[in-house]
């Protein structure tokens, strides 16, 4: 998204808010029911609505008065407005709009879904959505075998080895979700109300009763599925309405077929379904061949009235359990949509697990689907993770004949979709790693010119993330605006939305406009598992004193879809719990992207509570986005403050250094007056009134607090002022020197402006220069010059001060090492060499680096300067 669309999109949202509050009144806040029919082909519905003489739904609402309200006064079939519906056909196409007619297998027929949307939507003043998740000719035992249960097939389909969890049962999770997560594509008049998965409703054919061994196990499968479910959708007491199998009504004497019907109808009193599983026997729905349109047997003869009556009781059953549970004052969970109405992808910091700091290469199928298991049983879904990204490695040394990435196939062995349909199926969100040089990290192969390819298999896999490492890009010849607009580009063309996660080592992404290609991106080198290593990554978003020494931290850069990366989390690999904590705190409080690092199969107690710890998590999820920033520092004690949305303010206290003591956070530094609250949010608890300051007393190594100052509703605390563009890139006509401008240390020590290094006046061959810099080898200055200047002039020469014998070599370079582009280069020059005057065209570039290399040498940039507007 570039900025102009973000701007468009702020106004939208702001547009949206101003509106909704209007029509705020109108509106009911009632969550829209979300109701799932799944099963097999008798779920999809066979029903015909005109085929045949007898039977068809044509005929039943002509003669049969309890289906009036099926039609309209002239004849056509009604349509529901306050009913929805998601459904793929036979062919497994998706089909969704309003409630009416031919949301059956094929557009001809009708299933249960309509008479059961008719008695729903009749019940509840709520909007209702059906999600009908429904493939034909498949078995409990093998294809939707609840991961809980034991597979005994040998069966070829994905992944339905033993043990295995049903491809199908994948399949329907993963669809829930998909259609969940984008709610308001499916429910057009969408208000933001929430939604309730409110019921499921389950009806199959006879694929169970064919095998022996699925027949024998097909009771313990059903209660297996309905755990299964109620667990991987986190809803403990979802009502499910099981209609029974059928067959031939009460004709159908077949032992397998009973014995099939039987365990259906036993699965309802199941002691540990606490009554709020039903079962139907629906044998008397069956209407013999002469009064339906076909003579089939399975699919109910095709008779309409029979799915029409499915439908019925499944409804009526739903509504019983209900209400049941609603006097036994058990009540679904309401669920808000993430990022309702935003464009954004990442409106807050992106949060996950992701394989790199846990396992490094060591990964496969299992493991990652166990993590995505415990992501889930541990509540880290829930508490917002949701993002499983499978780090380097995962792929296999060679691209196929196509010049496709395809898995390591020992440690993938059922491919890169089926990973994704598992995470899917979870509730989670499918996140990838991939190189932007010719080889990744771990020399396996890079996407360099197989940009839109490998874009193109991440969407046919499912990708929802995309970390984009930049091992081997120094290669590519391309700046990493360049690189990064490419796969911007490469992921438009696959429509399909894929968040980008700019991993560079901290190159400076959110200096050349990252954002106007990525959701986030690393501010630092790679994180270890030492609290050195971790305050010295929050230090590059936080505020360092080298790099980036004229910004207090980069929180001027970050917000929704824009966020510093100070790299992965390493919460549960360090050495104490204080210092995963102080991680914790310091990456909720800089808005950084919480992704955590551990093996999670294997966390202790004290590390999940600190992944969990709901309120230092709501800090950084804060809607408002503004990242924290250093308000002290000074003698290893620093403080950070973190302005927040309700008017309420989250301030870091932390001692860095050796020896205990207090820390005073006073309130004029971090915008409020007067007796305020404060809540210690580690603890979860209220500390008290204070007034004008607050003390942390005898804090050790490492220790902190992480607080909430402030009341709720108060007018917004401010952040700092923004560092104003005329101090940092080039805006005015004419000249600016380079030394009146912020620049960013890529290499050495920091530069003198309008002095040499040593602090004397810059003097070339008896000229006396007021303006310049002066360096000392090897630096490494990065400009930002927006592409607005035309020209790059300065006279170098090696100073006074540099020993005699020397040499040193200016160049002129474009933005950094991936770029690596020369523009000007001196070539080595010995001291007292006559002085250079460069005058070098610039028109049209983000950045220019200025390049002095030599052995301990001093030089000056004279007069450095750039020119706006050819004068
Ligand atoms: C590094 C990257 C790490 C990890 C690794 C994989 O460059 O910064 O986070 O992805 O490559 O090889």
């Amino acid at each position: 998204m570039n900025n102009q669309s973000k701007v468009k999109n702020q106004i939208r949202l702001i547009v949206f808010f101003i509106l909704f509050s209007f029509t705020n009144k109108t509106i009911s806040q009632e969550p829209v029911k979300v109701f799932i029919l799944a099963g097999q082909s008798n779920m999809q519905g066979h029903g015909e609505i005109e085929k045949g003489e007898k039977g068809n739904l044509k005929w039943v609402v002509k003669n049969k008065d309890s289906y009036k309200h099926l039609v309209n006064d002239d004849g056509t079939w009604k349509k529901r407005n306050d009913v929805n519906i998601y459904a793929t056909d036979k062919f497994n196409v998706v089909k969704t709009g309003k409630l009416t007619v031919g949301y059956g297998a094929f557009p001809t027929t009708i299933g249960p879904e309509l008479e059961f949307g008719n008695i729903i939507g009749d019940h509840f003043k709520n909007k209702v959505l059906l999600i009908k998740t429904t493939w034909g000719g498949k078995s409990l035992a093998v294809d939707f075998c609840p991961p809980s249960a034991v597979s005994t097939s040998g069966y070829h389909e994905i992944p339905a080895k033993a043990k295995d969890t049903g491809y199908y049962y994948v399949q329907m999770l993963s669809t829930i979700y998909k259609v969940l997560d984008s709610l308001h594509k499916h429910v057009p008049d969408y208000k933001g109300e929430g939604y309730e998965i409110a019921g499921f409703g389950w009806h199959q054919g006879w694929n169970d009763r064919v095998n022996k061994k699925a027949n024998a196990a097909y009771q313990s499968n059903l209660i297996h599925l309905i755990k299964d479910v109620r667990r991987d959708l986190s809803s403990p007491n979802l009502p499910f309405v099981i209609a029974s199998t059928g067959m031939k009504g009460w004709n159908d004497k077949d032992p397998r077929a009973l014995s099939l019907m039987n365990a259906q109808l036993a699965v309802a009193n199941h002691t540990e379904f606490n009554g709020n599983v039903a079962a139907i026997d629906t044998r008397d729905f069956w209407r013999d061949i002469e009064n339906s349109p076909s003579k089939q047997v399975y699919h109910w003869n095709r008779n309409a009235e029979s799915y029409l009556l499915v439908g019925r009781a499944i409804a009526k059953n739903m509504l019983s359990i209900i209400e049941l549970n609603t006097s036994k004052n058990i009540h679904q969970k309401i669920r808000p949509v993430p990022a309702y109405n935003s464009d954004y992808l990442t409106p807050t910091p992106p949060m996950g697990w992701n394989s790199w700091n846990a396992f490094e290469k060591d990964i496969d199928e299992k493991k990652i689907k166990e993590i995505a298991d415990v992501m889930v049983s541990s509540g880290m879904r829930d508490a917002g993770y949701k993002y499983l990204v499978l780090d380097d490695a995962w792929m296999a040394s060679e691209r196929n004949k196509k010049g496709e990435l395809v898995a390591d196939s020992i440690k993938f062995p059922n491919g890169m979709k089926a990973v994704g349909d598992y995470i899917h199926s979870k509730g989670l969100k499918y996140g990838i790693y991939q190189c932007r040089g010719y080889l990744t990290c771990q020399k396996l192969p890079g996407s360099f010119e197989h940009e839109q390819i490998d874009m193109n298999s991440f969407a046919k896999w499912g990708v929802d993330y995309i970390k984009l490492d930049a091992c081997y890009a120094a290669k590519n010849n391309r700046l990493s605006s360049e690189d990064f607009a490419i796969y911007h580009e490469a992921i438009l063309n696959t429509n399909r939305p894929m968040v980008l996660s700019i991993s560079d080592f901290g190159n400076g992404a959110w200096a050349w406009g990252g954002k106007n290609y990525g959701e986030l991106w690393r501010t630092s080198g790679d994180i270890y598992p030492r609290i050195g290593s971790v305050y010295h990554c929050a230090e590059t978003s936080g505020g360092n004193g080298t790099i980036h020494p004229a910004f207090n931290g980069l929180w001027q850069f970050a917000g929704p879809d824009s966020w510093n990366d100070p790299d992965m989390l390493q919460v549960g690999n360090l050495n104490t719990t204080d210092e995963d904590k102080v991680h914790f705190s310091l990456w909720s409080i800089l808005a950084a992207p919480l992704m955590a690092g551990n093996d999670l199969r294997s966390m202790s107690k004290d590390v999940k509570d600190i992944l969990l710890a709901p309120e230092v998590i709501a800090i950084n999820q804060d809607p408002r986005g503004h990242q924290g920033y250093r308000v002290f520092n000074k003698d290893s004690i620093e403080i950070y403050n973190k302005p927040l949305s309700d008017g309420t303010t989250a301030v870091l206290i932390l001692n860095k250094g050796q020896n205990k003591t207090d820390i005073i956070v006073k309130w004029n530094q971090i915008g409020l007056k007067g007796p305020q609250m404060v809540r210690d949010l580690w603890l979860q608890k209220d500390l008290g009134i204070y007034h004008g300051a607050f003390t942390g007393k005898n804090l050790g190594k490492h220790e902190h607090l992480l607080l909430k100052i402030g009341t709720k509703g108060q007018q917004l605390v401010e952040g700092p002022l923004p560092i104003p563009e005329e101090n940092y890139t080039v805006t005015k006509s004419g000249t600016t020197y380079l030394s009146d401008l912020y620049y960013m240390l890529k290499n050495g020590g920091a530069p003198k402006k309008d002095k040499t290094y040593n602090g004397k006046t810059i003097k070339i061959k008896g000229k006396k220069y007021k303006k310049g810099l002066g360096v000392k080898s090897n630096s490494q200055l990065m400009y930002k010059l927006d592409g607005k200047a035309n020209r790059f002039k300065a006279v170098v020469s090696l100073d006074k001060d540099a020993p005699k014998n020397t040499a040193g070599q200016f160049k002129v370079m474009v933005e950094d090492k991936f770029g690596g582009r020369v523009i000007y280069d001196s070539g080595k020059i010995k001291k007292g060499a006559s002085k250079i005057e460069i005058d070098i065209d610039v028109k049209g570039l983000d950045f220019i680096l200025l390049d002095f290399s030599g052995k301990k040498v001093f030089g000056n940039w004279a007069d450095a300067r750039v020119i706006k507007n050819n004068e």
